[in-house]
């Protein structure tokens, strides 16, 4: 299985602390067996790639449009997030469906678009607090998945990284504990079987909220956490760093 820590810089830092950031990760010292991506905002796109030559880390977008281009103010399409050298894109992240009213459909067209061009799709999925406070966390995981992963075609969701993020753990401090995580990490594992059956032994699924140095070690052990997409603690190379480690020690 892989093994892989994401990190989303959402939209901060600028120019300057975007490359040395990414420098910080590239030239780090970074433990084998884990794979490594950092997803810089779009202008920095071309800088973050420039800083990781070579290094293996790959270069993520925080988003994309479904086509590959036409009269779409505003849009990043795929094939010009390509010719950049971008490697993944975060698709649906939960900011993104609630600033943005990103739908499950339109999510499902650009995991497609994504596929087809090679580039590897990071799909985000979680509950809020209401849910999860009212138990109807599977459920609404559950409703996610089919929503936008139910049409699409077997090979797209096999060739998926999914990323389990309860909204309720994002930015706020308070993590899903290594339980939570772990059996809501089953759950999808199981949801992705009735859709490509045992090829979702192989799909990683990665913990997203809060995850920091002083709670990954226990996050991680969780054998269906096979790593961790990270916000806050992704600004600093030295905690994504730390992170990397613990993730390639608890996982070897
Ligand atoms: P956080 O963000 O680590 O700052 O909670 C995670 C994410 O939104 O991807």
């Amino acid at each position: 299985m892989r093994t892989i820590l994401a990190g989303n810089w959402k939209m901060h830092t600028d120019r300057a602390d975007a490359v040395a950031l990414a420098q910080g990760v590239a030239r780090g010292e970074r433990a084998a067996g884990v794979e490594v991506i950092v997803a810089p905002p779009f202008p920095y796109l071309e800088a973050v790639v420039a800083a990781c030559e070579g290094s293996g880390v790959v270069v993520a977008a925080q988003n994309c449009h479904a086509e590959p281009q036409g009269a779409y103010t505003g849009e990043v399409s795929v094939p010009m997030l390509k010719d950049l050298g971008v490697g993944a894109c975060i698709v649906g992240h939960s900011e993104r469906r609630q600033y943005f009213n990103e739908t499950d459909a339109a999510v499902a067209a650009k995991l497609e678009a994504l596929h087809g061009a090679g580039l590897q799709p990071i799909y985000c999925c979680g509950e809020g607090q209401a849910e999860r406070e009212t138990g109807r966390h599977f459920d609404v995981v559950g409703a996610q998945l089919k929503e936008a992963l139910g049409k699409l075609d077997r090979a797209v969701v096999r060739g998926l990284v999914v990323a389990y993020e309860p909204v309720w753990a994002i930015g706020t401090g308070l993590n899903a504990t290594a339980e939570q995580a772990q059996e809501m990490h089953a759950f999808i594992r199981k949801e992705l079987g009735r859709l490509i059956g045992d090829s979702a032994q192989d799909v990683p699924i990665l913990y997203g909220g809060s995850c920091k140095p002083s709670n990954a070690e226990d996050l991680f052990q969780g054998p269906d956490v096979n790593g961790g997409l990270i916000g806050g603690a992704s600004l600093e190379a030295g905690s994504f760093l730390q992170l990397i480690a613990i993730a390639a020690r608890v996982k070897a």
